[in-house]
């Protein structure tokens, strides 16, 4: 045997070995289940090289208690009571909760009525497990919010050390183009504009999936039903919830249901389904009009101001470091590929 086909053979040796030791990302879905949020679990789920550390959950799209209770029947109707699902917080950090069944359905889950969970709720509050799984598996957890950000910024409050010891955040939230709640604000950001303030600002570099991308990223009926033709029990799931949101789009002129929260655990799973810009982002708090708008900064840089006289005049420009990886473009197709064949199973 040549000494260059020993080099090969054992070469491609370590590479089979290196292939079987490759670690599904550890990933924790804080979650306001809803409709997208549920097609984000069910994402997640049958993704192999994910492992769902927790699901914690938030009130957003329904009330924390209806929250609760739809996270653990989808647990439920999986069979994954080895999850630990947690509540978390019960409202938003400084305003009253505003919750979303026009979009949801009334139970928040399209008005598809799963069985009573087996599952049990974990007792821990959501944000203190948060910190225990980081502080047990340092730099090896993602944190996914898919709601306000009310849960996390409890969280990075309590531990501030959480910004350097996480793996990463991939946040659905925000927008550079306009809001869907208001004409500035998008409706995770705009359900907690304090809590985003904080998280933007923890010191981590923050993914942000807002709706720039969600809104290219559209579910059809013609996913659907790929879907239903699957027999498996969680794509029959996510075709009725897909049903619900593809109708519901259309009631409102949209031309199929945007796959925000799915994206969001997408990008998790292969940030190559998006182009990302560093950004400086800051949530506004304070305008009449503005609330809850996630303000990005292009540039790097604000204009700084000294007083000549009786007038202020430019006298540098002041860096600002970017706090952001803003999704500026998306692959829809290779997204929406890997989500329908992932749930649906090979047939
Ligand atoms: C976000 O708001 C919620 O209604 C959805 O679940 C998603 O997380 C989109 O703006
Ligand atoms: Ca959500």
């Amino acid at each position: 045997m040549s000494l260059r086909f020993l080099l090969a053979l054992s070469l491609s040796a370590v590479s089979v070995v290196c292939a079987a030791q490759v670690m599904p990302k550890r990933i924790i879905l804080d979650t306001d289940p809803g409709t997208d949020d549920a097609l984000a679990l069910m994402l997640a789920l049958h993704s192999p090289d994910v492992k769902i550390e927790a699901i914690t959950v938030v009130p957003g799209n329904v009330t924390a208690e209806q929250g609760l209770e739809n996270a653990l029947r989808m647990v439920s109707l999986a069979n994954r009571c080895d999850i630990p699902v947690a509540g978390g917080a019960k409202h938003p950090l400084n305003q009253k909760l505003i919750t979303a069944e026009m979009w949801h359905g009334r139970n928040g889950l399209g008005n598809v009525e799963l069985p009573s969970p087996k599952c049990k709720a974990d007792a821990h509050f959501g944000p203190d497990l948060i910190i225990e799984l980081v502080r047990k598996y340092p730099h090896e957890i993602t944190l996914v919010p898919v709601g306000p950000l009310t849960n996390i910024a409890l969280a990075v409050s309590k531990d501030p050390a959480l910004a350097t010891l996480v793996k990463d955040i991939v946040i659905m939230g925000g927008s550079i183009s306009g809001g869907n709640s208001t004409g500035a604000a998008e409706a995770n950001i705009f359900n907690d504009p304090e809590a985003a303030q904080i998280v933007f600002n923890a010191g981590w570099t923050v993914t942000m999936v807002g709706l720039d991308v969600g809104n290219k990223t559209l579910l059809t009926d013609e996913h659907v039903r790929d879907l239903a033709s699957s027999p498996r029990p969680l794509a029959q799931f996510s075709a009725q919830i897909g049903k619900f949101m593809v109708s519901t789009g259309k009631k409102y002129g949209m031309e199929g249901a945007a796959m925000y929260d799915p994206l969001a655990m997408g990008v998790a799973i292969d940030p190559g389904v998006v182009t990302t810009r560093l950004m400086r982002v800051d949530v506004e708090t304070q305008g009449q009009f503005t609330r809850g708008e996630t303000v990005a900064n292009r540039e790097g840089y604000n204009e700084h101001y000294v007083l000549e006289g009786d007038h202020y005049t430019i006298d540098r420009l002041e860096k600002l470091p970017a706090n952001a990886r803003v999704c500026v473009d998306v692959k829809p197709q290779r997204f929406l590929d890997m989500f329908v064949s992932r749930i649906k199973g090979k047939p």
